[in-house]
Protein backbone atom coordinates (compact mmCIF):
# COMPACT_ATOMS: atom_id res chain seq x y z
CA UNK A 1 0.00 0.00 0.00
CA UNK A 2 1.74 3.19 -0.97
CA UNK A 3 2.21 5.58 2.03
CA UNK A 4 -0.13 8.02 2.83
CA UNK A 5 2.44 10.49 4.86
CA UNK A 6 2.67 13.08 2.34
CA UNK A 7 -0.78 13.82 2.09
CA UNK A 8 0.36 15.12 6.02
CA UNK A 9 -0.16 18.75 6.85
CA UNK A 10 -2.88 19.46 3.89
CA UNK A 11 -5.61 21.68 4.92
CA UNK A 12 -8.73 18.80 5.09
CA UNK A 13 -12.19 20.39 4.65
CA UNK A 14 -14.34 19.92 8.17
CA UNK A 15 -17.07 18.65 6.25
CA UNK A 16 -17.83 17.50 3.26
CA UNK A 17 -14.86 16.54 1.00
CA UNK A 18 -16.58 15.52 -1.79
CA UNK A 19 -19.72 17.05 -2.83
CA UNK A 20 -21.19 14.78 -4.94
CA UNK A 21 -20.57 11.95 -2.00
CA UNK A 22 -24.19 11.29 -1.49
CA UNK A 23 -25.47 9.53 1.84
CA UNK A 24 -26.84 6.21 0.88
CA UNK A 25 -25.98 3.17 2.64
CA UNK A 26 -25.82 4.85 5.89
CA UNK A 27 -29.71 6.15 5.03
CA UNK A 28 -32.13 4.45 7.69
CA UNK A 29 -33.21 1.53 5.03
CA UNK A 30 -36.33 0.46 7.36
CA UNK A 31 -38.59 2.93 10.18
CA UNK A 32 -37.67 0.99 13.17
CA UNK A 33 -34.08 2.43 13.27
CA UNK A 34 -33.08 -1.89 13.21
CA UNK A 35 -29.52 -2.84 13.07
CA UNK A 36 -28.82 -4.60 9.92
CA UNK A 37 -25.47 -5.74 7.39
CA UNK A 38 -25.50 -2.16 6.10
CA UNK A 39 -25.06 -0.65 9.41
CA UNK A 40 -21.61 1.89 9.47
CA UNK A 41 -20.20 2.56 13.07
CA UNK A 42 -18.48 5.29 14.55
CA UNK A 43 -17.51 4.81 18.92
CA UNK A 44 -15.37 6.52 21.10
CA UNK A 45 -12.09 4.93 22.88
CA UNK A 46 -10.78 5.88 26.36
CA UNK A 47 -9.67 4.44 29.64
CA UNK A 48 -12.02 4.86 31.78
CA UNK A 49 -15.05 5.35 29.48
CA UNK A 50 -17.77 3.65 31.68
CA UNK A 51 -19.10 7.09 32.55
CA UNK A 52 -18.96 8.46 28.63
CA UNK A 53 -22.10 10.59 27.91
CA UNK A 54 -21.35 10.48 24.08
CA UNK A 55 -22.79 7.28 23.17
CA UNK A 56 -26.14 8.72 24.52
CA UNK A 57 -25.42 11.83 22.97
CA UNK A 58 -24.05 10.78 19.34
CA UNK A 59 -26.81 7.92 19.02
CA UNK A 60 -29.75 10.47 19.38
CA UNK A 61 -27.94 13.01 16.32
CA UNK A 62 -27.98 9.60 14.27
CA UNK A 63 -31.36 8.70 14.83
CA UNK A 64 -32.44 12.50 13.93
CA UNK A 65 -30.55 12.33 10.86
CA UNK A 66 -32.10 8.87 10.59
CA UNK A 67 -28.70 7.49 9.84
CA UNK A 68 -28.32 3.56 9.93
CA UNK A 69 -25.22 3.78 12.42
CA UNK A 70 -24.60 3.15 15.63
CA UNK A 71 -21.93 5.02 18.21
CA UNK A 72 -20.11 2.53 20.54
CA UNK A 73 -17.69 2.95 23.29
CA UNK A 74 -14.67 0.69 24.05
CA UNK A 75 -12.03 0.61 27.09
CA UNK A 76 -9.05 0.61 25.37
CA UNK A 77 -5.66 0.49 27.19
CA UNK A 78 -3.16 2.79 25.81
CA UNK A 79 -0.51 -0.26 24.85
CA UNK A 80 -3.52 -1.21 22.67
CA UNK A 81 -4.44 1.63 21.06
CA UNK A 82 -2.79 1.29 17.74
CA UNK A 83 -4.46 -2.33 17.58
CA UNK A 84 -7.55 -0.61 18.28
CA UNK A 85 -7.32 1.90 15.52
CA UNK A 86 -6.27 -0.37 13.12
CA UNK A 87 -9.01 -2.21 13.86
CA UNK A 88 -11.66 0.61 13.25
CA UNK A 89 -9.90 1.55 9.76
CA UNK A 90 -9.97 -2.20 8.77
CA UNK A 91 -13.75 -2.20 9.44
CA UNK A 92 -14.27 0.94 8.05
CA UNK A 93 -15.73 2.45 10.66
CA UNK A 94 -17.34 5.95 9.59
CA UNK A 95 -15.05 7.41 12.49
CA UNK A 96 -13.85 7.43 15.90
CA UNK A 97 -13.71 9.90 19.52
CA UNK A 98 -10.68 9.72 21.61
CA UNK A 99 -10.88 10.72 24.97
CA UNK A 100 -8.27 10.17 28.42
CA UNK A 101 -5.49 9.12 27.35
CA UNK A 102 -5.23 8.50 23.93
CA UNK A 103 -5.85 12.58 22.53
CA UNK A 104 -1.90 13.09 22.38
CA UNK A 105 -1.12 9.06 21.45
CA UNK A 106 -3.72 9.52 18.35
CA UNK A 107 -1.58 12.40 17.10
CA UNK A 108 1.26 10.39 15.65
CA UNK A 109 -1.25 7.20 14.23
CA UNK A 110 -3.26 9.12 11.86
CA UNK A 111 -2.49 9.71 7.97
CA UNK A 112 -3.08 13.24 8.20
CA UNK A 113 -3.34 16.01 10.83
CA UNK A 114 -5.95 18.63 10.34
CA UNK A 115 -4.45 22.08 11.38
CA UNK A 116 -6.26 22.55 14.40
CA UNK A 117 -5.01 19.19 15.80
CA UNK A 118 -1.78 20.11 14.97
CA UNK A 119 -1.74 23.92 16.61
CA UNK A 120 -3.07 22.15 20.09
CA UNK A 121 -1.29 18.88 19.75
CA UNK A 122 -4.11 16.35 20.83
CA UNK A 123 -6.61 14.47 18.50
CA UNK A 124 -10.64 13.99 19.53
CA UNK A 125 -11.75 13.18 16.47
CA UNK A 126 -10.54 11.01 13.37
CA UNK A 127 -12.49 10.47 10.03
CA UNK A 128 -12.34 7.31 7.70
CA UNK A 129 -11.77 8.16 3.94
CA UNK A 130 -11.74 5.32 1.12
CA UNK A 131 -10.10 6.09 -2.30
CA UNK A 132 -12.66 5.29 -5.16
CA UNK A 133 -11.64 3.87 -8.74
CA UNK A 134 -11.10 7.27 -9.79
CA UNK A 135 -8.88 7.85 -7.19
CA UNK A 136 -11.42 10.44 -4.89
CA UNK A 137 -11.03 10.52 -1.55
CA UNK A 138 -14.63 10.15 0.05
CA UNK A 139 -15.53 10.01 4.03
CA UNK A 140 -16.71 6.64 4.56
CA UNK A 141 -19.96 8.06 6.21
CA UNK A 142 -20.80 9.58 3.04
CA UNK A 143 -20.26 6.77 0.36
CA UNK A 144 -22.32 4.74 -1.18
CA UNK A 145 -20.87 1.99 -0.89
CA UNK A 146 -17.99 1.70 1.60
CA UNK A 147 -17.53 -1.71 0.71
CA UNK A 148 -15.73 -0.86 -2.65
CA UNK A 149 -12.95 1.35 -2.17
CA UNK A 150 -9.23 0.66 -2.86
CA UNK A 151 -7.90 1.99 0.50
CA UNK A 152 -8.77 3.60 3.57
CA UNK A 153 -6.80 6.66 5.13
CA UNK A 154 -7.72 8.54 8.53
CA UNK A 155 -7.55 12.20 8.99
CA UNK A 156 -7.41 13.04 12.62
CA UNK A 157 -9.28 16.62 13.95
CA UNK A 158 -9.79 18.56 17.47
CA UNK A 159 -12.80 19.74 18.33
CA UNK A 160 -12.43 20.73 21.95
CA UNK A 161 -10.88 24.09 21.69
CA UNK A 162 -13.76 25.64 19.35
CA UNK A 163 -15.97 24.28 21.54
CA UNK A 164 -14.92 26.15 24.59
CA UNK A 165 -16.03 29.45 22.34
CA UNK A 166 -19.01 28.23 20.79
CA UNK A 167 -20.23 27.61 24.31
CA UNK A 168 -19.69 31.00 25.53
CA UNK A 169 -21.28 32.07 22.73
CA UNK A 170 -24.10 30.17 22.48
CA UNK A 171 -24.66 29.54 26.33
CA UNK A 172 -23.60 32.65 27.72
CA UNK A 173 -24.85 34.54 24.79
CA UNK A 174 -21.36 37.00 25.11
CA UNK A 175 -19.75 38.13 22.13
CA UNK A 176 -15.59 38.47 22.71
CA UNK A 177 -14.00 40.84 21.01
CA UNK A 178 -12.64 43.84 23.04
CA UNK A 179 -13.30 41.98 26.42
CA UNK A 180 -11.89 42.10 29.94
CA UNK A 181 -11.63 38.46 30.97
CA UNK A 182 -10.28 36.67 33.88
CA UNK A 183 -9.21 33.27 33.49
CA UNK A 184 -8.53 30.73 36.44
CA UNK A 185 -6.55 28.06 36.19
CA UNK A 186 -3.39 27.46 33.46
CA UNK A 187 -3.32 23.72 33.06
CA UNK A 188 -3.98 21.86 29.70
CA UNK A 189 -7.61 23.18 29.70
CA UNK A 190 -6.61 26.80 30.92
CA UNK A 191 -3.80 27.10 28.23
CA UNK A 192 -6.17 26.13 25.36
CA UNK A 193 -8.95 28.46 26.64
CA UNK A 194 -6.81 31.27 27.21
CA UNK A 195 -4.95 31.13 23.42
CA UNK A 196 -8.67 30.86 21.87
CA UNK A 197 -9.83 33.57 24.08
CA UNK A 198 -6.92 36.01 22.95
CA UNK A 199 -7.76 34.79 19.09
CA UNK A 200 -11.35 36.48 19.52
CA UNK A 201 -9.40 39.85 19.82
CA UNK A 202 -10.09 40.33 23.55
CA UNK A 203 -8.70 43.37 25.24
CA UNK A 204 -7.08 41.90 28.48
CA UNK A 205 -6.83 38.86 29.78
CA UNK A 206 -6.10 38.42 33.90
CA UNK A 207 -4.48 34.77 34.33
CA UNK A 208 -4.58 33.67 37.49
CA UNK A 209 -3.23 30.54 38.47
CA UNK A 210 -1.80 28.65 41.83
CA UNK A 211 1.49 27.86 40.14
CA UNK A 212 2.24 31.41 38.79
CA UNK A 213 5.42 30.10 36.61
CA UNK A 214 2.27 27.98 33.85
CA UNK A 215 0.75 31.26 33.91
CA UNK A 216 3.32 33.04 32.86
CA UNK A 217 3.91 30.35 30.39
CA UNK A 218 0.77 31.08 28.70
CA UNK A 219 0.85 34.72 28.82
CA UNK A 220 4.22 34.23 26.88
CA UNK A 221 2.93 32.11 24.66
CA UNK A 222 0.06 34.50 23.97
CA UNK A 223 2.39 37.63 23.35
CA UNK A 224 4.17 35.74 20.68
CA UNK A 225 0.64 34.79 18.87
CA UNK A 226 -1.58 37.79 19.89
CA UNK A 227 0.61 40.31 21.00
CA UNK A 228 -2.65 43.31 21.09
CA UNK A 229 -4.00 41.69 24.16
CA UNK A 230 -2.78 42.30 27.35
CA UNK A 231 -1.84 40.07 29.41
CA UNK A 232 -1.93 40.12 33.50
CA UNK A 233 -0.87 37.64 36.26
CA UNK A 234 -2.88 39.68 38.71
CA UNK A 235 -6.26 40.33 39.05
CA UNK A 236 -7.52 43.46 37.77
CA UNK A 237 -7.70 46.53 39.90
CA UNK A 238 -10.24 47.13 42.26
CA UNK A 239 -13.57 48.06 41.07
CA UNK A 240 -12.77 47.49 36.98
CA UNK A 241 -15.16 45.50 35.19
CA UNK A 242 -14.81 42.10 34.29
CA UNK A 243 -16.88 40.85 31.32
CA UNK A 244 -16.87 37.19 31.82
CA UNK A 245 -14.52 35.06 34.44
CA UNK A 246 -14.13 31.71 33.65
CA UNK A 247 -13.01 28.66 35.87
CA UNK A 248 -10.12 26.40 34.17
CA UNK A 249 -9.82 24.37 37.54
CA UNK A 250 -10.14 21.31 38.60
CA UNK A 251 -11.51 23.06 41.97
CA UNK A 252 -15.27 22.38 42.10
CA UNK A 253 -15.75 18.56 40.98
CA UNK A 254 -15.14 17.60 44.74
CA UNK A 255 -17.53 18.59 47.18
CA UNK A 256 -15.36 20.12 49.51
CA UNK A 257 -13.21 21.98 47.27
CA UNK A 258 -11.91 25.52 47.73
CA UNK A 259 -13.32 27.81 45.61
CA UNK A 260 -11.20 28.79 42.21
CA UNK A 261 -11.14 32.09 43.10
CA UNK A 262 -9.90 34.82 46.06
CA UNK A 263 -13.19 37.02 46.96
CA UNK A 264 -10.62 39.45 48.43
CA UNK A 265 -9.34 40.01 45.22
CA UNK A 266 -12.23 40.03 42.82
CA UNK A 267 -15.68 41.45 43.95
CA UNK A 268 -18.00 39.02 41.74
CA UNK A 269 -20.39 42.48 41.32
CA UNK A 270 -18.08 43.47 38.83
CA UNK A 271 -18.20 40.63 36.71
CA UNK A 272 -20.73 40.49 34.40
CA UNK A 273 -20.54 36.65 32.98
CA UNK A 274 -19.17 33.48 34.59
CA UNK A 275 -18.36 30.62 32.50
CA UNK A 276 -17.35 27.37 34.73
CA UNK A 277 -15.47 24.25 32.95
CA UNK A 278 -16.90 21.74 35.09
CA UNK A 279 -20.51 20.29 34.22
CA UNK A 280 -20.91 17.73 37.29
CA UNK A 281 -21.55 19.23 39.70
CA UNK A 282 -24.24 21.04 37.03
CA UNK A 283 -24.01 24.17 39.58
CA UNK A 284 -20.33 24.53 41.28
CA UNK A 285 -19.68 26.44 43.95
CA UNK A 286 -18.23 29.28 41.97
CA UNK A 287 -21.24 29.70 39.93
CA UNK A 288 -23.50 29.41 42.34
CA UNK A 289 -21.87 32.99 43.84
CA UNK A 290 -21.89 34.01 40.58
CA UNK A 291 -25.02 34.00 39.91
CA UNK A 292 -26.17 35.02 43.54
CA UNK A 293 -23.68 37.81 42.65
CA UNK A 294 -25.68 38.67 39.49
CA UNK A 295 -24.16 37.15 36.85
CA UNK A 296 -25.03 35.30 33.62
CA UNK A 297 -23.16 32.12 34.19
CA UNK A 298 -22.96 28.51 32.10
CA UNK A 299 -21.56 25.01 33.19
CA UNK A 300 -18.62 23.23 30.40
CA UNK A 301 -21.95 20.83 29.51
CA UNK A 302 -21.90 23.15 26.09
CA UNK A 303 -18.29 22.01 25.57
CA UNK A 304 -19.05 18.37 25.85
CA UNK A 305 -22.19 18.73 23.33
CA UNK A 306 -20.51 21.27 20.83
CA UNK A 307 -17.28 18.95 20.69
CA UNK A 308 -19.72 16.05 19.57
CA UNK A 309 -21.83 18.31 17.07
CA UNK A 310 -18.72 19.02 15.71
CA UNK A 311 -17.66 15.00 15.29
CA UNK A 312 -20.76 14.21 13.77
CA UNK A 313 -21.05 17.21 11.77
CA UNK A 314 -17.04 16.32 10.42
CA UNK A 315 -18.52 12.61 9.81
CA UNK A 316 -21.94 13.05 8.15
CA UNK A 317 -20.76 16.68 6.02
CA UNK A 318 -24.09 17.72 7.29
CA UNK A 319 -25.43 20.07 9.91
CA UNK A 320 -25.93 18.06 13.19
CA UNK A 321 -29.32 18.53 14.63
CA UNK A 322 -28.06 20.32 18.00
CA UNK A 323 -31.42 20.59 20.05
CA UNK A 324 -31.66 16.72 20.06
CA UNK A 325 -28.41 15.81 21.56
CA UNK A 326 -28.78 18.26 24.44
CA UNK A 327 -31.66 16.83 25.28
CA UNK A 328 -29.77 13.45 25.02
CA UNK A 329 -26.71 14.77 26.86
CA UNK A 330 -28.59 16.78 29.39
CA UNK A 331 -30.50 13.36 30.18
CA UNK A 332 -27.88 11.48 30.39
CA UNK A 333 -25.64 13.34 32.77
CA UNK A 334 -28.57 15.01 35.21
CA UNK A 335 -31.24 12.53 34.52
CA UNK A 336 -34.74 13.47 33.01
CA UNK A 337 -36.01 15.11 35.95
CA UNK A 338 -33.44 17.33 36.25
CA UNK A 339 -33.99 20.76 35.88
CA UNK A 340 -30.08 21.59 34.92
P1 LIG B 1 -6.59 19.94 32.91
O1 LIG B 1 -5.98 19.20 31.76
O2 LIG B 1 -7.98 19.49 33.26
O3 LIG B 1 -6.49 21.40 32.75
P2 LIG B 1 -4.36 20.11 34.70
O4 LIG B 1 -3.47 20.40 33.55
O5 LIG B 1 -3.89 19.16 35.76
O6 LIG B 1 -5.74 19.51 34.20
O7 LIG B 1 -4.77 21.51 35.38
C1 LIG B 1 -5.49 21.60 36.57
C2 LIG B 1 -5.67 23.06 36.93
O8 LIG B 1 -6.35 23.16 38.19
C3 LIG B 1 -4.35 23.80 37.11
O9 LIG B 1 -4.55 25.15 36.78
C4 LIG B 1 -4.10 23.63 38.59
O10 LIG B 1 -3.24 24.58 39.18
P3 LIG B 1 -1.64 24.31 39.17
O11 LIG B 1 -1.16 24.62 37.80
O12 LIG B 1 -1.11 25.22 40.20
O13 LIG B 1 -1.47 22.85 39.53
C5 LIG B 1 -5.49 23.82 39.14
N1 LIG B 1 -5.63 23.23 40.47
C6 LIG B 1 -5.79 21.92 40.76
N2 LIG B 1 -5.87 21.75 42.09
C7 LIG B 1 -5.75 22.97 42.67
C8 LIG B 1 -5.77 23.47 44.00
N3 LIG B 1 -5.93 22.66 45.05
N4 LIG B 1 -5.64 24.80 44.20
C9 LIG B 1 -5.48 25.65 43.16
N5 LIG B 1 -5.45 25.24 41.86
C10 LIG B 1 -5.60 23.94 41.63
Amino acid sequence: MPSLKPYINLKIQRCAVDTNARIKTSVLSNQNNKLNASTLYAAVYGHPIRHSASPAMQNAGIAEQRLNWRYLAFDVLPEQLDEALNGAKAMRYVGLNLTVPHKLLALNWVDIVDPAAREWGAVNTIRFEGQMEDERWIPVGQADDPTHFKQIRSIGFNTDADAILRSIDEDLGLPLKGRTCILLGAGGAGRVAALKLASTGIKRLHLINRTQSKAKAVARDIQDKFPEVETSLEYPLKGTPVDLMLNATSLGLKADDPLPLNLESIDLKNVSHAYDMIYQPSQTPFLRKAEQAGCRTANGLGMLLYQGTAALEIWTGQIAPTSTMRKALHEHVYGKLSKH
